[in-house]
Formats: C-alpha cells, sequence, structure tokens
C-alpha cells in the first residue's frame, strides 16, 4: 500500500511518500520519497512559534515540499490538467489556493492509495493548513484521507527500526506504556493493544518541551531551547564540580502519574532575576541541574506508572526523548528496577515531528481496521488518543 502522509502540527512542514507491507506481526515501510522543512530558524528571531506565521510559512512549503516528496518517490508528471475549482475552493488564502492548484494541474494522479493527514493536536490554525490540503488532493484525485493523531505517530516512531533500506516494525509486547515528551505534550499513556489507549498522567500546566525553551530563553539560548539546553548541562556536567545551583523537584512526592512543570520555570525566572549578569558557568550550572530535576521527575513518575500498570515495553517518544541524558535515567530505572521491560525510543533522526511517523499510523490504523475514511476532517488542536 503507498501512502502519502503530510505533517504540520507545528513547526515542521513534512511530506512522504511510503510504502508500507506486512502485518500487524511484522510490517515494513520504504520511504519513496521524504521532504521536510524546519521553520526553527524563523521562529529563532521571534523567540517562539507563532500560530498565524506557522500557518503562512506551511502554506508556503507544502507545495514544493508535496512535489519533491513525489518526484523522489518517481509519482510527478509533468503534463497539463485541468482541475474542477469546486476542490479547491475550501482553501480560503488566496495564493496559497493558487499553488495548490497549479501543483495539481501540473501532475496526474500519483499512484496512491491512501492520504494521511495529522489533525491534532497541535496548533489549530497549522492543523487546518495540512488538514485542507491533504482534503484537497484527496478530493481532486479521488483517493481517501485518514486524519491521524500526531502523538501517536510519536509512539509508533519508538518501534520503527532500520533494516538496510526499510523500516520494520515487529509487534511489541502489550501493554506498551509511552512516555511522551515534546514541545506541547507531557503524557504517560498505555496503548493494550494496537491504537487503545488509557491516559495514565499528564502535564497539568506546562509541558516538558516548553519548559526547556521558556527556561533556554531565560538564559538567552536560541530557540528551540531544548537542544541548547541540553549542550550547556554536558558542559556543565563535564566540569564534574559540586553544582552550586538547587531547584525543586515538582510533584515528585505527590501520589499521582501527573507532572508540573511551569513552577521549575518560575524557580528559575527568581534565580536569574537575582543575579546581576549571567557568566558562562552559571549558565551551564543552571541547565545542568534544570535537567537533573526534569529528569529525577520523569524518571519518578514513570517508575510509578510502570510499578501500578506493569507494562511489558516501555516507549518514550517526542522531541525530547533525544535529550541523552533523560534518556540515560530511563535506561537505568528499567535496568535496575524492571529488566524485564523492553524500552524503545525512537531512531535519530525520527525523535521531532515528521511525516514518516503519520504514514506508519496510518497504516497500522488501517491494518486494525481503525482507519477511518469516511468523515470530513475536523483540525483539533487539543486532542487527547485516550479519547479515540
Ligand atoms: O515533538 P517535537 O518535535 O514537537 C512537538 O510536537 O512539540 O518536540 C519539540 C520539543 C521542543 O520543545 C524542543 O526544545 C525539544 O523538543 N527538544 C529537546 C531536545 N531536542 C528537542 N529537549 C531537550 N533536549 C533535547 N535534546
Ligand atoms: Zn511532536
Amino acid at each position: 500500500m503507498k501512502i502519502l502522509a503530510i505533517e504540520t502540527s507545528c513547526d515542521e512542514t513534512a511530506v512522504t511518500v511510503l510504502e508500507a507491507s506486512g502485518t500487524l506481526e511484522r510490517s515494513s515501510f520504504r520511504i519513496l520519497g521524504d521532504a521536510l522543512y524546519s521553520q526553527a530558524k524563523l521562529h529563532t528571531e521571534y523567540g517562539g512559534v507563532y500560530p498565524s506565521l506557522a500557518k503562512r510559512e506551511h502554506q508556503k512549503n507544502l507545495v514544493p515540499l508535496a512535489t519533491k516528496a513525489l518526484t523522489d518517490a518517481d509519482m510527478f508528471s509533468k503534463a497539463q490538467y485541468s482541475i474542477s475549482e469546486e476542490n479547491v475552493e475550501q482553501l480560503r488564502d488566496e495564493s496559497f489556493r493558487h499553488d495548490v492548484r497549479a501543483f495539481l494541474e501540473s501532475t496526474e494522479k500519483p499512484r496512491i492509495d491512501l492520504i494521511a493527514v495529522t489533525n491534532g493536536p497541535g496548533l489549530e490554525p497549522a492543523l487546518w493548513t495540512g488538514v485542507s490540503f491533504a482534503q484537497v488532493l484527496g478530493a481532486t484525485w479521488g483517493i481517501p484521507v485518514v486524519g491521524i493523531d500526531h502523538m501517536e505517530g510519536h509512539i509508533f516512531s519508538a518501534f520503527l527500526k532500520k533494516e538496510q533500506e526499510e523500516y520494520i516494525i515487529t509487534a511489541p509486547r502489550f501493554p506498551v506504556l509511552s512516555l511522551l515528551i515534546s514541545g506541547g505534550h507531557t503524557e504517560l499513556i498505555l496503548m493494550k493493544h494496537w491504537c487503545e489507549y488509557e491516559l495514565i498522567g499528564r502535564t497539568r500546566d506546562d509541558a516538558v518541551g516548553e519548559a526547556f525553551d521558556k527556561v533556554a530563553r531565560l538564559l538567552a539560548l536560541p530557540y528551540p531551547g531544548g537542544p541548547e539546553m541540553d549542550a550547556q548541562a554536558a558542559l556543565g556536567r563535564a566540569r564534574e564540580t559540586q553544582n552550586p545551583v538547587t531547584l525543586p523537584r515538582p510533584m515528585l512526592h505527590d501520589d499521582s502519574c501527573d507532572f508540573s512543570f511551569s513552577g521549575l520555570k518560575t524557580a528559575v525566572l527568581y534565580l536569574v532575576r537575582d543575579m546581576p549578569h549571567l557568566s558562562k558557568d552559571d549558565i551551564q550550572n543552571i541547565a545542568q541541574e534544570f535537567e537533573d530535576a526534569v529528569r529525577d521527575v520523569l524518571v519518578s513518575k514513570t517508575k510509578r506508572a510502570i510499578e501500578r500498570h506493569a507494562p511489558q515495553t516501555l516507549v518514550v517518544g517526542g522531541g525530547v526523548s533525544a535529550n541523552t541524558y533523560i534518556r540515560e535515567g530511563l535506561e537505568e530505572l528499567i535496568r535496575e528496577s524492571h529488566p524485564d521491560t523492553a524500552l524503545a525510543y525512537p531512531a535519530q533522526g525520527l525523535t521531532g515531528d515528521n511525516a514518516v511517523m503519520i504514514g506508519v499510523s496510518a497504516y497500522i490504523r488501517t491494518l486494525t481496521g481503525k482507519a477511518d475514511t469516511t468523515q470530513p476532517l475536523v483540525a483539533r488542536g487539543s486532542q487527547s488518543l485516550a479519547e479515540n
């Protein structure tokens, strides 16, 4: 089955053409074409992601990226076609509509069986751009369109194992506990079987990636702050000196599996407010202690969730899962306390937002009979996997 997958939930625009085959026991995915554009540089200037700006960028980039992905997959033809105006009408932005019409007029229907698009959670204006683009393509080409949950994509990213030119998924041992740590989410979710979810814990305020980004900003580090903080913390740790900075571990001793990170950010705010000048060492010390605090909380809440729900597999997904220090903390937890639990992370290059994970989720959903292509799609900024 060939899938065209589209991701526009935040500040990455991504289009992938995947060839998927196999069963739920063992499926394989070949990337025929893949194009991704990160808006991070643009958002660096503003210190964060602005939804309307992100939407404009997605509108600008979707057509070139779709053209590239289809061209790489050898599915883009250079002929002239006429398309029905009715199909592009839903694109309200004039220049986006013009680009999409020109794109559709320049290629015949590609040999695609399914279009998959992220329809939540994320920034609603950004999500709508991808959703309406997918719907126009689907309507023009007569190809079914399925909406995919971004967080499910992050979970499935961790199951992908590279074997030569393909990615393989072998069925994990269920139940699977997922620690999802991204710019918009911090959740512990139990997957009892493929695509059946129960929410175990979540952040009551900021997401962990958001906290990394906000604290980075307080330390005058560029957006996205997570990788910068990661690097500064590593420099601090390499000095092997006693860290003079101490920060709280919010909700560490609370009985739930919920998280809270806004207090940690406020603690850093008060700390730097009282410092007339931030030296290199200060920045490294704060980043190191912040990362220690985040790791302590993530590890202890994950430990509690494992003790309560006895998962066979632990999955860590979302942009923050790129953080090696946090990974090491979770590895230690599994090694020392739950050696029978399998641990899976996304491969390098698949920790952040991408369209491959959206196509993979669409295929797994198709195999489970849970890919609904009959409903008109709605972008839902705050949708939760556990509602599905
Ligand atoms: O999953 P993702 O790419 O986008 C969302 O769905 O939000 O996650 C982005 C987040 C950002 O907050 C970024 O700062 C954080 O992931 N991040 C990191 C690291 N790499 C990315 N946070 C900590 N350490 C990292 N190495
Ligand atoms: Zn994400």
